[in-house]
Formats: C-alpha cells, structure tokens, sequence
C-alpha cells in the first residue's frame, strides 16, 4: 500500500516519521507542493493521497488523481469548503477530515484575540515601541462586562464557551442544531438577529456554505450593537470585507480579530516585510487598524493540532485504501 502527501511542512515531519515508525506495512511519499493538476501526478502509482490546502482543489487535479486510479482523499483539517462536492462525486472520490484535532487550538486563539481587542494591546504596543508608559487613553474592558454572541456551537464553539464562562462573560449562542449541554445551560438565542443585537461581541464557528457567505454584510451590521467586536476564526467569506471596513470607518464595529480573511490566499503564507507592501489592497487597509488583529489563519497551529492532523488523516487514508468505513467520511452526497 502506498499513500502519497501533498503540501508536506517541516513541523509536520517528526509525526509524520513516527506514524511512518508505526506503519511500516504502508509506503509514504510527500511533496512540499499543494494539490495541483501539475503536482497530481506525483501521486502516480499510490492508493490514497493525504492532503492539506486553503486554496481550491480544482477538477483538473481531481482528474489527474481519477485518471492514476485514486479513489481516496484525506484532509488533515476540518473545513472541506476548497472542494466542490461535485467534482468529488462525478469522479467517485471518498474523502475523509480531521473533524476535532484540536477544537481547543482555535477556540483559545479566538478567546485570545478578544482579550487583545478588550485590553487595547495593539495600541499599548504601539506606545512601547515608542517610549511612551503613559496608562492613558488606552483604557481597556472587562470579560465579564461583555456578551458574548457565539454563532455556532460545534466542536469549536463550545470550548470557546467555555473558555468564556471561565473569564465571566456572559454568552448566548445561535446554531441551526441546537447541542443538548448548550441547550440545558439556557444559552441560545432564537435568530442571528438576537445574537447581533444583543452581542458586545460576536465569535463565528460555523462552516462555510453558499448560504452562509457574507453573512456579516451591511444589513448584520447595521442590527448590531454600536462599538460591536467581532471575531472570525472560520473562514474569511463569512464576513463581507466592504462591509467590515464601512462600519470600521463609522465606529459602528469598534474592532476585529481576524484569524481568516476574504481572498486572504493573495497575502497569507508570504513575507511582505511592512503591512505598505501587502498587495490586497482590503486586507492592507485592515492590517494598518490599531483595532484589527490580524493572524494568517494560525488558529489551528499548536503541536497538538499538529500531531493529530498528521496521525488521524494517515489512519483514515490506510482504512479507506483497506476497504473500512472510518466514521469520519465527508457527506459529499448531501
Ligand atoms: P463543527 O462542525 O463541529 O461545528 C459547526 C457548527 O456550526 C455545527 O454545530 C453546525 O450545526 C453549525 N452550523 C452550520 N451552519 C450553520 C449556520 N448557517 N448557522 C448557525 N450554525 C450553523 O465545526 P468546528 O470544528 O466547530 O469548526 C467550525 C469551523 O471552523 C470549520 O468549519 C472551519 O471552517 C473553521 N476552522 C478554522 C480553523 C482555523 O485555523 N482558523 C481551524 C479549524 C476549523
Ligand atoms: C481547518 O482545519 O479547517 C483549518 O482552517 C486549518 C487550516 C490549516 C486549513
């Protein structure tokens, strides 16, 4: 059995040579490079391909795996909005995710980024570098001052409650599934409209669909309390970058924590040395606010995550290539 990696880091390598230690029944291959129709034929005579990317898996690359004979596609991660479910199906694909590799990993990030925002630690920063160790005007607030709207209340969501509830803020939360803890606990609200109006800040943990894109527009925003914190450790497209800035410039969105950005594969991943140099001119804007944290989607990025990443996606591969069901199988039928 041989399976094949795309998009290969060096942190991951020393999981990677232990779960290759584990399993000397398999072969493994990688490549630094993501998933393209150039780099698909480096898959040439594998069974399964493991993989990790941002950017889109394109047909052209699914074909290149169709035409080797690979049937099976492993993600290392949670979110699987870079396919199309229907390329995946015409070309009779069973793909597997990491769906809880760490949920902790992001839901502190989140919680971090608040804190920033809450304490005014760009700005205190700022005056560091400058000298200056004035307290004033950089007067923070408290967690449990704050309601927090957590809109989703998945894997990530709920440690992120947690996590909230241990600072003493105040949280309701909004999901279309409401989870049994969360429901017992009091915390949903019945529309987004309730979150957003009653929210000082707002933490999104929802998967990206076509549904949901831009789901914080102008008309969001306009329903949402003045001075409003919001925080994104999903996935850029959920927030409408026009609108985001708009209400930035008003003072109706008094900051952001930004862990993913729309179109953020034009600037994440590469050294632009000053934020002046950042070719997207959205995200450049975004970057020169002292009240917009921004982090090149590193929610995920602990040795743990890590760790986990590497070891679930090789075993989901190896069973899939073994004929077995694991019970993490992507829906792409639905
Ligand atoms: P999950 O599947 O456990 O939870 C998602 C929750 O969202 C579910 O409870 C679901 O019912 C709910 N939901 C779906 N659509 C909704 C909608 N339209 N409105 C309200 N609720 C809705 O997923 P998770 O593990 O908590 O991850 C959430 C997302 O976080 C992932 O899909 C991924 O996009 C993102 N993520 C980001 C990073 C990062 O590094 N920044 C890492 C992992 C995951
Ligand atoms: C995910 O797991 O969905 C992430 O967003 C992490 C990233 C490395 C793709």
């Amino acid at each position: 059995m041989k399976i094949f990696a795309y998009g290969i880091r060096e942190d991951e390598q020393p999981s990677l040579k232990k779960w290759q230690a584990a399993h000397p029944d398999v072969e493994v291959a990688f490549t630094e490079y993501t998933l393209t129709a150039d780099s698909a034929r480096l898959a040439e005579g594998s069974n399964g391909v493991v993989t990790l990317q941002t950017s889109p898996y394109t047909r052209e690359a699914l074909e290149v795996l169709h035409q080797l004979g690979i049937k099976y596609i492993s993600i290392r991660n949670v979110g699987f909005d870079n396919f199309d479910f229907k390329d995946l199906n015409d070309l009779d694909f069973t793909l597997t995710n990491v769906p809880v590799y760490s949920p902790n990993a992001i839901a502190e990030h989140a919680v971090i980024l608040m804190g920033r925002l809450l304490r005014r630690v760009p700005e205190f920063d700022q005056k560091m570098d400058n000298g200056d160790f004035t307290w004033s005007p950089t007067i923070g607030k408290e967690y449990r001052e704050q309601t927090v709207g957590v809109v989703g209340t998945g894997h990530i969501g709920r440690v992120a409650i947690q996590i909230l509830q241990g600072f003493g803020a105040k949280v309701i939360a909004y999901d279309v599934y409401h989870n049994p803890d969360i429901e017992k606990q009091g915390l949903y609200v019945d529309s987004l409209e309730e979150l957003y109006k009653q929210s000082d800040i707002i933490t999104l943990h929802v998967p990206l669909f076509d549904s949901n894109k831009y789901m914080i527009n102008d008309d969001a925003i306009a329903q949402m309390k003045d001075g409003v914190y919001i925080i994104n450790c999903a996935r850029g497209e959920l927030i409408d970058t026009d609108a985001l800035i708009k209400g930035l410039d008003s003072g109706k969105i008094g900051g952001a924590g930004l862990d993913v950005l729309d179109d953020e594969n034009s600037v994440f991943g590469k050294v632009w040395s000053s934020v002046d140099n950042i070719p997207n001119e959205k995200i450049r804007n975004l970057a020169k606010r002292l009240n917009v944290i921004i982090t090149p989607h590193s929610a995920f990025y602990t040795e743990t995550a890590i760790h986990n990443m590497i070891t679930t996606s090789f075993d989901s591969n190896k069973a899939l290539i073994e004929g077995k069901k694991p019970q993490n199988i992507v829906d792409t039928r639905k």
